[in-house]
């Protein structure tokens, strides 16, 4: 192991005992907008439409990435809701982009066309992650709840791909296309992405916030995950196509799908920036609490600031406080992913 990753590990650790972050992040996730053009069963945010669409102007947003970069941000992670409903997206990019920020988006590629993907790679956008959740288009759709959404997709991302975009998908695992996980492995390397990032189902209130959604549920599919997750773990050590999920992850994801104790902490809160859609810097997506604005306030003064050592004491107690422990359970899986290396 290189020296740096045990620094790297040995100050993850030091953060959290004193509740004070020694990292200092490279990487920022960015909720850019709450508005969505997808009716999704995975995921309910377009349901908070009209009554969350507050996002920024651009001009705040702008001064957001000055912000981020004058901490020493270089790498922009944007998502949403579907951060191409943000009407000013293509300028924001532009904007990060000349300032040597690299500019990933997750997108679920319904906003897109070739006239669209030709202006992000003129811009020079780094990397899009496309949510494909079916190889069968009645899965997809179903998940995503339009019709036509997987051929329109599949269409966008081969074309992205055959102008040079770099891009990975990223899937869904539910009872829904437990069938269908490993062909979405082989589906993301024929069609030109460098990769797949896979994401167990979760009902937590950043992503569902009405009835609980049954149909995607693991309970009956059990075993047919855990095989799947047997054969993913095989096809990395392989060393085949990337899968971006590490081993100890989808080896959690095993104890997660049972329903089974997830450790009380999180490491997020001391190594994440994350950011919402009306500039706060904030824990977690699943937990939004807003620490200060980032229009307004410097991310320095923020990141060790008295408030968020205070939620980061607070989020420690998960043993014995309930609020807690539903925040980190939460926490625990979603930044996950984007510790993963890409
Ligand atoms: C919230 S979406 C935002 C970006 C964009 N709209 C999209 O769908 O790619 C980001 C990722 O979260 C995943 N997601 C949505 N609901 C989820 C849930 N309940 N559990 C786990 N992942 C979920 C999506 O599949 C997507 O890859
Ligand atoms: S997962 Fe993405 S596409 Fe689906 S509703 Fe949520 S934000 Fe929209």
């Amino acid at each position: 192991m290189k020296i740096q990753t045990l620094k790297n590990i040995a100050n993850v650790y030091i953060s959290f005992l004193t509740n004070k972050s020694k990292i200092r992040p490279k990487r920022a996730g960015w909720y850019i907008t709450d508005t969505c053009n997808a009716r999704c069963i995975k995921c309910d945010i377009w349901k908070t439409e009209p009554k969350n669409s507050k996002d920024l102007t651009l001009e705040n947003n702008q001064k957001i990435i000055d912000n981020l970069s004058s901490f020493g941000i270089d790498n922009l992670d944007i998502v949403g809701g579907e951060p191409f409903c943000f009407p000013h997206i293509f300028e924001l990019i532009d904007y990060a982009c000349k300032k040597d920020i690299k500019v990933e988006l997750n997108t679920n590629g319904l906003a897109l066309n070739k006239e669209r993907i030709d202006k992000l790679l003129r811009i020079g956008v780094y990397r899009l992650g496309f949510s494909v959740d079916g190889v069968n288009p009645s899965t997809h759709d179903k998940i995503i709840g339009i019709k036509g959404a997987y051929v329109k997709l599949t269409k966008n991302i081969r074309y992205y791909t055959s102008k040079g975009g770099v891009g990975h998908m990223s899937s869904l695992i539910s009872a829904i296309n437990a069938d269908e996980l490993i062909d979405l492995y082989h589906l993301a390397q024929k069609i030109g992405l460098d990769g797949i990032i896979y994401q167990p189902f979760q009902y937590v209130p950043a992503f569902i916030s009405d009835k609980k959604k049954e149909e995607l549920s693991y309970e009956k599919y059990i075993k047919k995950i855990d095989n799947v997750l047997n054969k993913l773990i095989k096809l990395k050590k392989n060393n085949d196509f990337t899968i971006y999920n590490s081993v100890p992850y989808i080896k959690k994801v095993k104890h997660f799908i049972r329903n089974e104790k997830m450790p009380n902490f999180c490491f997020a809160p001391y190594c994440h920036i994350i950011i919402d859609n009306q500039g706060n810097l904030v824990p977690c997506t699943a937990y939004r609490k807003k620490l200060g604005s980032l229009v307004e306030i410097p991310l320095e003064k923020l990141w060790n600031s008295k408030e968020y050592i205070k939620t980061r004491k607070w989020l420690k107690k998960a043993g014995t406080d309930a609020k807690a422990k539903a925040a980190n359970k939460a926490l625990f899986l979603l930044p996950l992913n984007s510790l993963t290396k890409k």
